[in-house]
């Protein structure tokens, strides 16, 4: 049998279309799927929302025709073979008849991590891959950190100015990085993050929304889709704010104070604080009670605080870390660090 030709081209297709989901699929993996007969992709499908169908099955669920044998099923994570909050994608695939699969990388969840590869092939299904697997690793960084550490993925970032300052001597704002280095951050950092996360000092002292803004650069690499619709789609997604306050001290007035914002307070916070606990939730604030171990909180209790889907919080897989010292410094001393990132300002200010 004549294999097919592998284009690259479509597994970056399947990352456009499951970063639309980041932001919806809680602690679940970002995926994306197309199916190409020749060069052309014919159906496209991503995992849209927590709960959701998988994108191979979106796809073929909206796909009534009949799958050829020369047609390619791209999706950038290998397909699972369990039944979770969904069924197994392994059996739409064999029941539709798909005869050639290529993945981007495996799936670091242990009921699949192959699996899924397997009984796909056991099925006399040609399977490929991983395909631009370091791009498809990169991109799901959250969902593997979580499934392999039980914690989400944690990125350090700084600015600092020439003389390393990060703020004032009096502890005030220092603004440091450029309109430049600001929309980056956004577009590249914030953008790419379940949950931006600062400590209680920075609120007191910078006052900051927390919020993602900025024009947004396209995240549609390679007009392959199959429609305009699909080409323009652009995801609206926000980072939930996290604010680490053990003592509840933060005022009701701060700008982050919101929807999708996370305050985690010591668990014995709450009680002493109920009235206030009251006012935030009233104005969209969750309250996360964390076990404190000493005077930090217990890491373990805060990553499954952040991590456990409860009620209509669908947990998040990846955080980036804004400060200030007292923040960094803590997570840096327990080795929380996966990435870190500093911004130097530019040699003209
Ligand atoms: N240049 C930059 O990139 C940048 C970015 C952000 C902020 N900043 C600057 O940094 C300064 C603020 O930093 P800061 O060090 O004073 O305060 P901070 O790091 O913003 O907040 C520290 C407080 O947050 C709480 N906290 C942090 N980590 C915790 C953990 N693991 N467990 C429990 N509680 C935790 C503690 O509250 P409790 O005190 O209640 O225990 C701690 O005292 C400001 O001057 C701001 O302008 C600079």
């Amino acid at each position: 049998m004549m294999l097919p030709v592998i284009n690259p081209a479509f597994m970056h297709r399947c990352l456009d279309l499951a970063s639309l989901g980041r932001g919806r699929v809680g602690n679940g993996a970002l995926v994306g799927a197309v199916l190409v007969r020749g060069e052309t992709v014919i159906a496209e499908g991503y995992h849209r929302a927590y709960g959701d169908a998988h994108a191979e099955r979106m796809l073929l669920e909206s796909y009534p025709d009949e799958v050829k044998p020369d047609d390619v099923l791209y999706v950038n994570v290998e397909p699972c073979c369990h039944q979770g909050m969904t069924p197994a994608c392994t059996n739409i695939l064999i029941d539709r008849g798909v005869k050639h699969v290529v993945y981007g990388m495996v799936d670091p969840d242990t009921r699949v991590s192959g699996k899924g590869i397997e009984t796909l092939q056991a099925a006399g299904i040609t399977v490929t891959g991983p395909l631009e697997r370091a791009s498809c690793e990169r991109f799901n960084k959250g969902f593997s950190s979580v499934r392999v550490k039980d914690r989400p993925w944690i990125t350090i970032k700084m600015a600092k100015d020439r003389a390393n300052r990060v703020s004032n001597e009096d502890g005030t704002q220092l603004k440091i990085t450029s309109k430049e280095q600001d929309s980056w951050s956004h577009n590249c950092l914030r953008s790419t993050h379940d949950a931006i996360v600062v400590g209680v000092g920075t609120i007191f002292s910078d006052n900051p929304l927390l919020n993602r803004r900025f024009e947004q650069m396209s995240e549609n690499r390679l007009p392959l889709g199959l429609n305009e619709d699909s080409k323009n789609q652009k995801n609206s997604f926000q980072p939930y704010k996290i604010v680490l306050d053990p003592r509840c001290t933060i005022p009701v007035s701060a700008r982050v104070i919101g929807d999708r914002t996370i305050i985690c307070i010591a668990a014995d916070a709450m009680s002493s604080n109920a009235e206030k606990a009251h006012t935030l939730e009233s104005a969209g604030v969750r309250l996360f009670p964390i076990r404190l171990a000493g005077d930090h909180f217990d890491w373990g209790d805060l990553w499954s605080g952040l991590i456990t889907p409860k009620g209509d919080y669908h947990g998040i897989t990846s955080i980036l870390v804004e400060g200030g010292s007292k923040t960094w410094q803590a997570f840096a001393s327990a080795g929380f660090v996966d990435e870190e990132i500093t911004l130097t300002a530019p040699a003209s200010s």
